[in-house]
């Protein structure tokens, strides 16, 4: 963890009564950093937050948000509750499959893309919709969400 990742790790203890409500931040910033939380990292923050690595380990596999190891590139996930669902998210899913020439929850082999699906995102109302890189795209057709997948670099 470098030391300004952890200068704002400190300014987010700060913040709570116990310092392991910072737990969560914590976790956000080493991942912003190294686009994982490592072994190492885990231990670092164990350390820092008093806790065993086994517990920020637990946190970490808990939230699917965070990764315990190297990411693609980029995280795209349709949503595919029943709302989403209603308005095509499924065959918008499978298309982008065949698109990318992936199943969900796999990742292009260039490293590229990772596919997936999530459960409501709470746009229902915008359905069918799809997060990249935690960027919502609401109101979808087919045409447009390979555009937005084909201009990830
Ligand atoms: Fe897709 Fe709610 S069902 S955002």
């Amino acid at each position: 963890i470098s030391a300004d990742t952890r200068a704002k790790i400190d300014a987010e203890i700060a913040k709570y009564p116990k310092r392991r409500g910072a737990l969560l931040p914590a976790l956000h910033l080493v991942q912003a950093e190294h686009g994982h939380v490592s072994t190492d990292a885990a231990k670092e923050l164990a350390e820092l937050f008093e806790l065993r690595p086994v517990d920020v380990m637990e946190v970490v596999s808990f939230y699917n948000m965070f990764y315990d190891r190297p990411q693609p590139r980029h995280h795209v996930y349709v949503c595919t509750n029943l709302p989403c669902s209603l308005r095509g998210a499924r065959g918008l899913l499978r298309e982008l499959e065949a698109h990318l020439g992936v199943h969900a929850g796999e990742a292009t082999p260039d490293g590229r893309v990772m596919l997936g699906h999530e459960e409501c995102l709470g746009a229902c109302g915008y359905a069918p919709m799809m997060r990249v890189d935690g960027v919502y795209h609401e109101d979808l057709d087919l045409e447009s969400a390979k555009r937005i997948l084909d201009s990830l670099e």
